[in-house]
Formats: structure tokens, sequence, C-alpha cells
């Protein structure tokens, strides 16, 4: 039988630094009405000085392994697009900081999409017999990417890290993932996205202009196309996973948004209870923000073993993705934070329309 890659450990973190809305509104042009009615957010957890996107993957890593009950494995898949540098991985001294010896470490990097573009390799991974476990992160400090006076961008991002512990396992078994579905448009790519930093701006000779160093978000365009290719990855893994979309029990998708959420769930004319919703505590925490939500749903029991599970992720580049689990017995991880409770997330017990 193929060998197919089983989540067996679950993590999550967020650094301790709350920002609410309200000190947002001392700080910028917006109110705290705006941002909750727009995006559903009130609050979100940013990086201190000196604390960089390794530093949360470490910390996701960490509780990850524990619920895994191991202290090893032999690979890690890091999802960010805030890299502790340009260059090298931030994955590789991640893996070091871990104690994991010399394993393979490395970096994706598909934007918000990163956490199912890093489950599928390290899916592949082990499929290929290159790897008996592998730990996926998805980790950004995307805070640090943010103008301080641009209201449009600030008021939505948080910081976390979020990871778990595939391993090798039976495709039948609880916690086996199936119908990976993945896709891109790079056409689209200028509606998402950092301008300075890179290859193309430095080839120039000239200094990066300040204001392109920061990262800019064609805000409308970016919400028509997370609804319509969300609603279709969804649709694609479950049916390559064999299930009808409205056998799932719990959509676990891209935290950008609630009006994201439930725009997804109308177009999918499936209850918009059945999507978990973590975003009011934690923001849009990019590559972190699928596994944050599983975190905090294990934590809250909206997810329970025997679930049928999907997860979708939504991104710059444009990228897109998806996969679906049946969720398994873990566990259950430390909690996601040092300085206060785990959020719950606002989500009614599963209910068939
Ligand atoms: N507070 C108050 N007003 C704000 C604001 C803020 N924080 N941010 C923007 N505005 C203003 C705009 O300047 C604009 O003003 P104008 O009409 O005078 O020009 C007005 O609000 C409407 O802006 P618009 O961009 O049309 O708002 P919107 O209803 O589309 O909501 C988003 C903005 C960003 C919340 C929404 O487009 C969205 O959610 N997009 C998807 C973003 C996302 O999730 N990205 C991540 C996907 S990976």
């Amino acid at each position: 039988m193929a060998r197919a890659a089983v989540v067996a450990g679950l993590g999550a973190w967020a650094p301790p630094t709350v920002v609410t809305n309200e000190q947002l509104a001392g700080e910028l042009d917006t109110t705290d009405e705006w941002i909750r009615s727009r995006t559903g957010i009130s609050e979100r957890r940013w990086v201190g000085p000196g604390q960089s996107t390794g530093d949360l993957a470490v910390e996701a890593g960490r509780r990850a392994l524990a619920s895994a009950g191991t202290a090893g494995v032999d690979a890690v898949v890091l999802a960010t697009s805030s890299p502790d540098r340009p260059c090298p991985a931030t994955a590789p001294e991640v893996a070091a900081r871990l104690g994991l010896g010399p394993v393979a470490a490395f970096d994706v990097a598909a934007v918000c999409t990163g956490f199912v573009y890093a489950l599928g390799t390290g899916a592949g991974l082990i499929s290929l017999g290159a790897a008996d476990s592998v730990l996926v992160i998805g980790a950004d400090a995307f805070s640090t990417l943010l103008a301080p006076d641009d209201r449009s961008t600030r008021v939505i991002f948080g910081d976390g890290g979020g990871a778990v512990v595939l391993r090798a396992g039976s495709p039948t078994e609880a916690g086996a993932l199936t119908g990976l579905a993945l896709g891109s448009d790079g056409t689209l790519g200028d509606l998402i996205e950092v301008p300075a930093g890179g290859s193309r701006q430095r080839s120039t000779g000239l200094p990066a202009k300040t204001e392109d160093t920061w990262f800019t978000m064609r805000g409308q365009a970016v919400y028509a196309q997370a609804v319509r290719r969300m609603a279709q990855t969804v649709r694609d893994t479950a049916r390559r996973a064999g299930w009808a979309p409205a056998e799932v029990d719990s959509f676990v998708l891209h935290q950008a948004n609630t009006r994201i959420l439930t725009a997804v769930a109308r177009r999918l004319e499936l209850p918009p209870e059945r999507f978990l919703n973590a975003i009011a505590l934690r923001g849009n925490t990019v590559a972190a923000s699928i596994p944050l939500a599983l975190a905090d749903g294990a934590a809250s029991g909206a997810l329970r073993p025997g679930h049928k599970v999907l997860l979708a992720g939504f991104g710059g580049g444009l990228t897109w993705g998806s996969v679906a689990l049946v969720w398994p017995r873990l566990h259950r991880p430390p909690a996601s934070s040092s300085a206060t409770a785990t959020p719950r997330p606002s989500r009614a017990p599963a209910q068939r329309p």
C-alpha cells in the first residue's frame, strides 16, 4: 500500500504583545468599528523589538514535537514570506535551534498559501521515502513588513507560528493527508507584493525607495480572487478525496477576513458555521493562519477526532491550495501563547444543511 503522510502532532505560538483595534485607532485614521465590520478582527499579536519569524517558528515547532511525543524528525519545511534574512533560508537555523541535527531544512514561499504548499512538500518527501517524519511549520512576522502609516494593511495582519508533525503511515488511517490541490496565477503577482528588496530592484544599483520596501495589497481585487479561488480549490480537493463538500464537518480556510469566509461558504452553498473562524483575536497571520486556526479549533473542541476536515489557503503569487484529512486523535498541544489564554474560535457545532 502507498505511504501516506499522517498528522501526528500540532502546535502553535503567538507572541505575547497584544495590539488592539483601539490602539491602532489611536495611531491611524481608523476606528474599531471599521476594522471589526470589514474584517472581523478585534486584536492581533505582533512581535516585539528583535523578535523574528524564526523565533515564532521555533516555539510553534517545539510545541508540535511535544504534541507528537517525539524529539526528532527527518526534515523541516518552513512556510514563510517574512524570513529572518533574505538569504539564507530560515528553516536550517530553526532546525538547529530545535536540536534536530543535520536534517534537511528549507523554506517555502507562497505567502498565505504557504502552509498548504509546505504540507504538500512534506507529504511528497514522505511518499518518496526521503523522510519518515517531517516538521511542517507556517510562521510569519508580517507586522515587520507593514508601513507604519498604512491603515489599509496595518489593521489586518498579525504575527504567529503554527506547526504539524507529519509521519509515514497508511492512507486509510485518521490524519492521513489526501486530495491535495495546488495552483497559481503569476499574472496577478502585483496584487500582493513588497516591491523592493529583491533582485529586480537591487540589480538597478539604486537604493530602494522607502515606500517600495513595505507590503502593498489591492484589497478589493484580492478579496474577489480569494473568494473565487478558495471555493474552487475546496471543490477540487473534495473531489480528489472522494468527498462531497457537504460531507465536510469543518473547513479551515486561510484566516484572511470573516467576510471572505462567509462569501466562500455562500458560494459553496454551505452553512458558515462549518467554517472555523479564529480571526477575531489573531488577525491575518499569513502562513501561520491555518495551523494557528487548527490549534485554536483543537483546543476549543471545534475539531474532533473523526471529523472530515478540509484546509484551504489563498495568497500572494497569486497562489492557492487545499488538502483534506480525517481529524486524528492528538495529544493536546501546549498553549499557543505565553501571555493570555488560548483564544477560542467562534464556531458553532457542525450542522447539516
Ligand atoms: N480604516 C478606515 N478606513 C479605511 C481603512 C481603515 N483601516 N483602510 C482603508 N480604508 C478606507 C479606504 O481608504 C477607502 O476610502 P475611500 O473610499 O475614501 O478611498 C475605504 O476605506 C474603502 O476601501 P476599500 O479598500 O474599498 O475597502 P473594502 O471594503 O474593500 O475593505 C479590505 C478593505 C482590505 C478589508 C478588503 O478589501 C479585504 O478584506 N480585502 C482582502 C484582503 C485580504 O484579506 N488579504 C489577504 C488575502 S491573502
